[in-house]
This record gives structure tokens, sequence and C-alpha cells, in this order.
């Protein structure tokens, strides 16, 4: 895709799931790529093979932090610097959801989910900021959020929450750097077969009752997400800044407005 040939690229929690096909479509389209991990050093090198197997002269990086440990952020930043020379493009794709009743959980497990999926994404975006505007550069930032940004999610309320916050910190640092070219944009994966879905994914019954909610029938895939990333920090989308596209198969369209029940 025009304009990615080159760049260099941090994909956060990229050993798994979305972020891995994040990290293998980057360097298919020749980015460098530093592929972060939370705890599986082995699940990070597979993904690093396959990002070598889908180009073998991009460079690529290991690079073990928790997102929500500011230190460890300030590190990780560090070592794509000396390994990379700079960074062009960072992707805030770690997340998780912890269930529960909102009455109930406590309030460290709300406070855990916003401190990796909306902390973690801003101090990222921090760093890279800092090295945009240090280097004159017009980088990328594209943040991982979810149709729940929108759509409300009862019994993930830290979860809900930090993905709608993650929306309006697309928004206000797209409105802050326009005028340096930073572009901040999102994306919205629906139901998407990842290991985050565990739970209904390999099960054929629970997959099929999650189908019969999606306009277009089908769930989608971690490359279905990958290709929209390529495509909003690519040249193609040079105009594109604080909005979120959502990969979602017709889930945020009101699916039960079908039929018109509420009028004749
Ligand atoms: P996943 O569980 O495979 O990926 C999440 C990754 O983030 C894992 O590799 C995990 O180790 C990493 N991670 C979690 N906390 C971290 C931390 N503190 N520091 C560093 N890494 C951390 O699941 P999936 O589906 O690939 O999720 C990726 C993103 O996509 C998440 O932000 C999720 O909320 C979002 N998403 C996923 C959807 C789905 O249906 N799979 C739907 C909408 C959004």
């Amino acid at each position: 895709m025009k304009g990615l040939h080159g760049k260099k690229a941090l994909v956060t929690g990229s050993s798994t799931g979305i972020g891995e096909a994040i990290a293998i479509r980057l360097a298919q389209e020749g980015v460098d790529v530093a592929i972060n991990y939370r705890r599986s050093e082995d699940a990070a090198r597979q993904t690093q093979q396959k990002a070598h197997a889908a180009h073998p002269d991009v460079q690529t990086l290991l690079v073990q932090a928790d997102v929500s440990n500011e230190e460890a952020v300030s590190a990780m930043f560090d070592a794509v610097f000396e390994a990379f020379g700079g960074l062009d493009i960072l992707v805030n794709n770690a997340g998780f959801q912890i269930a529960g009743a909102s009455h109930e959980i406590a309030v460290d497990q709300f406070a855990r989910v916003i401190a990796t999926n909306l902390t973690g994404a801003f101090m990222c975006a921090q760093r890279a900021l800092q090295h945009f505007m240090a280097e004159n550069k017009a980088g990328n930032i594209i943040n991982v959020s979810s149709v729940h940004q929108i759509i409300p999610k009862p019994r993930f309320v830290g979860y809900s929450a930090s993905k709608g916050g993650l929306q309006n910190l697309t928004r206000s640092l797209a409105l802050e750097y326009a005028p340096h070219g930073i572009r901040v944009n999102g994306i919205g994966p629906g139901a998407t077969v990842t290991p985050i879905n565990k739970a209904w994914a390999d099960d054929p019954e629970k997959r099929a009752n999650v189908e019969s909610h999606i306009p277009m029938g089908r769930v989608g895939y971690p490359e279905e997400m990958a290709a929209a990333v390529a495509f909003l920090c690519s040249d193609e989308a040079a105009y594109i800044t604080g909005q979120t596209l959502y990969i979602d198969g017709g889930l945020t369209l009101y699916p039960d407005f079908r039929t018109s029940w509420s009028s004749e």
C-alpha cells in the first residue's frame, strides 16, 4: 500500500490474534515491525517468523512490556528507537476484558482493564508523539478499539468504558496533532476469531448464536482487521484523521431494525 514500504512500526500485544495479523500484514507491506508481547516470548517468536515469511527483508524486533506499566512502556520505546533508529507507526492493540456484574466486581478489576486498554494506549501514544514532534515527522497512530466503543457491554463495564475512552483519545489526539501532519485513527472490530473469544469461537453452537446477531451472518477474521490498519496508516488514507473504521459485518447498524418493527 502506498507509503508503507520502509516505515517502522510498533504493534502492542502482537504475539496473538489481531495484533499478530497486523504485525504480519505490515511486514508484508515492507514495514519494519517491533512485536510487543507481555508474557509469551515463544508466541512472539512465532509471530516474528510469520512476519519474516511474509517479507524476508524487513527488520523485526521482539519487545517484552506490560503496557499498563509506565517504566516498561518507556523501556520498550527506548529499545525500539535504539534498534530501528526511529518510529513512524504505533498500533495500540493490547487489550483484555474481565466479566462480572457491575455491582459486584472489585474496583481493581475495573482499574486494571482501564490501565491496559486506555492508559496503556495513552502512554504509548505519548511516547510516539514526543518522537514525532522532536523529529518533525508525520507519524501515524492507530488505536484498536471495538464496536463496544459505541455499543454498551453489560457485565464488561471496564472494557466498555475503556473502549469508549479510546474513541475520544483518538479524536482528541487527532485534533491536537493534525497541524503537525500526525494522523490518529482507530479501528472498531466486531466479533473476531481470536484467543480473546475462545469461549465461543471453538464451540459450533455458541458460534452460530454469535453469528445470528451479525447482519452479514459471519464472524470476522484478524486479517480483515489488519487490512484496515494497513490502509489507515498508508498514504491512501492521507486525509483521514480522528476516525474509527468499524469492521464488523454490520454489527453497529442496529441489526434489530432490519425489520420495521417500530412503524408500519
Ligand atoms: P488477544 O487476547 O489474542 O490479544 C490481546 C493481546 O494483548 C494479547 O497478546 C495479550 O497478551 C496482549 N496484552 C493484554 N494486556 C497487555 C498488557 N498489559 N501489555 C501488553 N500486552 C497485553 O485478543 P484479540 O482479539 O486479538 O484482541 C486485540 C485487540 O482487539 C484488543 O484490544 C481487543 O479489545 C480488540 N478487539 C477484539 C475483538 C474480538 O472479537 N476479538 C473485538 C473488538 C475489539
